[in-house]
């Protein structure tokens, strides 16, 4: 049973989904008697509590608080602490390893849960952001009071900056490091359609790819084809080799569902 364990998460607004008043899960005060109906009924069986405090977390305190919550509302199979250890998206984050995540996790489950209880964690963007690059071409760089440049995608490809403010770094891909502090904005027709708000990138022309590194969680999945924008395609890189393994999306792909399209 997903439970709000009420606990404070510094992290983007949009992605708290543990304090008191989110959406997810019964609230505290509620959970008590839900426990009791459900292990009176005969066609329900608890096997334990669930619960995700959010996502881009930086610090490990918050889960800590989630298991002692959830410790405080009886003795249970299995605690499920849902995932939310937050990724490496700026220079700036310093999220703990996964191993001091872990540490501190298991930690607290052998100080305050039942010693015979299972414990399930849901990592996410903490596996995959790291292994995601974004590739863009840029069609435009305007010059006035800020730099702004333009690419071929945006929030099509990537809407955690346009939903929850997430920063990215991004880089001419060959010329790294240094250069002027631009605004890489996408080719939307939103004012939000940025993908990096006053970040370096060095003497930035039109026709430069320019990559926006840790887009491996989030982006893919939420793609969309917002303005007829067609998705980009996925290529693996290992070892030196690439492979595509999602090809390129056509205007027939879009359109393969359209009942009134001509001849259909
Ligand atoms: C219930 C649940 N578990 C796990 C995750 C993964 O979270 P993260 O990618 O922050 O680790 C999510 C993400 O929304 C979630 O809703």
């Amino acid at each position: 049973m997903r439970v709000l364990p009420e606990v404070r998460a510094d992290t983007y607004d949009a992605l708290v989904t543990g304090r008191k008043g989110s959406k997810f899960g019964l609230p505290l005060d509620q959970v008590p008697r839900a426990i009791t109906r459900i292990r009176a009924s005969t066609n329900l069986h608890l096997a334990g509590l669930h619960a995700h405090i959010g996502s881009q977390i930086l610090e490990v305190e918050p889960f800590v608080a989630a298991v002692r919550a959830l410790a405080d509302l009886g003795e249970f199979e299995t605690y499920d602490l849902g995932g939310g250890l937050g990724g490496r998206y700026t220079y700036d984050d310093h999220p703990p390893e996964p191993e001091e995540w872990i540490g501190a996790i298991t930690d607290a489950a052998r100080r305050y849960l039942p010693a015979s209880s299972r414990l399930i964690i849901e990592p996410g963007r903490s596996l995959v952001a790291r292994s995601g690059v974004t590739l863009y071409r840029v069609v435009n760089v305007k010059r006035g009071d800020r730099v702004t440049v333009a690419v071929d995608g945006g929030m099509g490809d990537n809407m955690e900056v346009a939903l929850f403010g997430q920063r990215f770094e991004a880089t001419v891909i060959d010329r790294v490091g240094g250069g002027e502090r631009v605004d890489l904005v996408g080719r939307h027709c939103e004012s939000g359609d940025r993908l990096s708000s006053d970040v370096p990138l060095r003497s930035p022309r039109p026709g430069d790819v320019v990559a926006v590194p840790v887009t491996g969680a989030y982006c893919y999945t939420m793609a969309n084809n917002y303005n007829g924008a067609l998705k980009a395609p996925v290529v693996f890189c290992a070892d030196g080799k690439a492979r595509e393994v999602v090809r390129r999306e056509t205007l027939a792909d879009v359109f393969a569902r359209d009942t009134s399209s001509p001849g259909r």
